[in-house]
């Protein structure tokens, strides 16, 4: 038996140390979290894509009493580009929450498994990394391509 060791570098900035661009859309989604309906879990979280045209879509997290029936920030922003600009590549995604106590996260928000998933599936249909920017007050994360928060992903069958 041997071991498979699966490793991923992500680069810890300071917000200061990121482009002008980057600096904007991270400030996009942290303005989303304003927006966020969360009234169950209190927690807010706001995305920004940049699309290859120049275009930006926020999203941010809808609840719903009925618990599975809401979506995730992430999500949010994906689907709406995808049906506003199916033929647009993704190059950049920022995503940061608020708590409920309404302060920015100090460590970076990291998306779930399931927003994984379609950022994989986002990459593999434009053929085209997404650069992810996770902020948080102490540092942002800079995240090249998904397959860094998911190695060994489902892609097709
Ligand atoms: N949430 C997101 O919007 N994005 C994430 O990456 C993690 C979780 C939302 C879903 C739910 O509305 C709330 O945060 C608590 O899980």
């Amino acid at each position: 038996m041997e071991d498979l060791v699966l490793k991923s570098t992500i680069h810890v900035a300071q917000l200061s140390e990121l482009t002008e661009a980057e600096r904007s859309l991270v400030q996009q989604a942290i303005d989303a979290t304003s927006r966020s309906y969360a009234p169950y879990s209190r927690f807010h979280v706001g995305a920004a894509l940049l699309l290859r045209n120049g275009m930006t879509f926020i999203g941010c997290n809808q609840e719903n009493a009925a618990f599975p029936a809401g979506l995730c920030a992430e999500r949010t922003a994906l689907f709406a580009a995808g049906a506003n600009y199916p033929d647009q590549p993704v190059v950049m995604m920022a995503i940061a929450a608020r708590n409920e106590q309404g302060e920015l996260l100090s460590d970076p928000v990291t998306p779930c498994g399931t927003c994984r998933q379609v950022l994989i599936e986002t990459e593999t249909r434009f053929k085209h990394p997404v650069r992810i920017l996770l902020y948080g007050q102490r540092h942002v994360y800079i995240v090249d391509g998904i397959s860094k928060l998911m190695p060994l992903s489902f892609t097709e069958f």
